[in-house]
């Protein structure tokens, strides 16, 4: 099958076009056509290897992080899918690749894609869907009426996460540059910080909920619009030890993650606030809940530009520019 891969981390290394072996299919497996993949910050961070040290991945690697597409083949213990569904996906992070045109996913990962939803704009949903339900409904819980400020309401993450947050009933609040301003508001969030003219920090007070994607200046700031008792929520890291302990890492690994957030946490605790890191896990129950928002048009999805499959290279330099206003996504089939 064709295939984007890498055969080294590095900042420089390119996404190289080849064909790999069709993946093999375990008992629980369910193997995709893929049509349409996703495009993540995520897939260039792999690349540059800022996850080595907590996912060895095996060279060459496929990157791609997102997909939709149809069932052909299911493993023997598979009852949930048979061949010829609609699906969608972000895989379990260490059997990634959705850059080709086949992948293999564990039944408990897969979901059936939203029907109203072409398979570009299913594409767009797993991954940054499910950031946003983890982090807003699983770790902040968040409840009517609280309010919620949401870092980069432009990007993947934050479309998706200003939505759900106006479900849950929360105020919403986010941060843009200046073109996208009214675009967010469109959106659902009631305040807009432009960050190129104006200061969050100086603009907003008592927020319950922070959900930061941005780095470490922007993340101490967030520190100071929280109220005693609010929670600091950053996907951009420092990871936390908690984080360390649920992905099973050494006590090492536990031990570094610990002094990364030192800092923060030390913050946090003197201002009576929470901090903890998320990394999003794979789920196909949880995307079934994303999946009926969708379908009563609660949620929509948000696609900035879909490349062709053979232009993937450009469509990862695109997401590289930081500039992406929603998804980014390559058309596979
Ligand atoms: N830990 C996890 O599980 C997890 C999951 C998903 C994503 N992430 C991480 O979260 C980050 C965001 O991901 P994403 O997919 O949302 O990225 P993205 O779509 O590439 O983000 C691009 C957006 O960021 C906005 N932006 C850039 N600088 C900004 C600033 N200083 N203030 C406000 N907005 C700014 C841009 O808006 P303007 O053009 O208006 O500046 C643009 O719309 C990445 O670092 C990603 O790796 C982590």
């Amino acid at each position: 099958m064709k295939a984007f891969i890498i055969d080294r981390y590095g900042k420089k290394v390119a996404l190289r076009a080849t064909e790999m072996p069709e993946p093999e299919l375990g008992k629980d497996d369910v193997l995709v056509q893929i049509h349409a993949a996703g495009v993540n910050p995520l897939d260039l961070k792999i690349r540059d290897g800022e996850f080595k040290m907590i996912l060895p991945y095996r060279m060459p690697l496929i990157l791609g992080n997102d997909l939709a597409g149809v069932v052909v083949r299911v493993g023997s213990r598979v009852q949930q899918f048979k061949p010829g569904d609609e699906v969608y996906a972000r895989p379990d992070d260490d059997r990634i690749g959705a850059f080709a045109e086949f992948i293999a996913i564990k039944q408990g990962s897969l979901a059936i894609k939203p029907k109203g939803l072409t398979m570009e704009q299913a594409a767009s949903i797993p991954l940054v869907g499910l950031t946003a339900w983890q982090a807003l409904v699983e770790k902040a819980d968040l409840k009517k009426g609280q309010k919620v400020l949401i870092h980069a309401g432009s990007g993947g993450v934050g479309t998706l996460a200003i939505q759900l947050a106006k479900h849950l009933g929360a105020i919403v609040a986010t941060t843009t540059s200046t073109a996208n301003v009214e675009w967010v508001k469109g959106l659902g969030a009631d305040v807009v910080i432009d960050y190129r003219k104006d200061d969050f920090e100086k603009v907003l007070h008592d927020y319950d909920v922070v959900l930061n994607s941005l780095g470490t200046e922007t993340l101490e700031k967030s520190l100071r619009v929280l109220k005693p008792g609010g929670k600091l929520i950053s996907i951009s890291g420092p990871p936390d030890a908690d984080f360390a302990k649920s992905a099973g890492l050494s006590g090492f690994l536990k031990l570094v993650m610990r002094l990364l957030s030192y800092g923060i946490r030390k913050k946090a605790k003197r201002r009576g606030v929470s901090y903890s890191f998320l990394y999003m896990k794979a789920s196909g129950e949880q995307l079934r809940e994303i999946t009926a928002l969708i379908d009563s048009e609660v949620i929509h999805p948000v696609v900035d530009r879909i490349f062709p499959f053979e232009s993937t290279p450009d469509a990862l330099a695109y997401v590289e520019t930081g500039r992406a206003k929603g998804k980014v996504i390559v058309k596979v089939k």
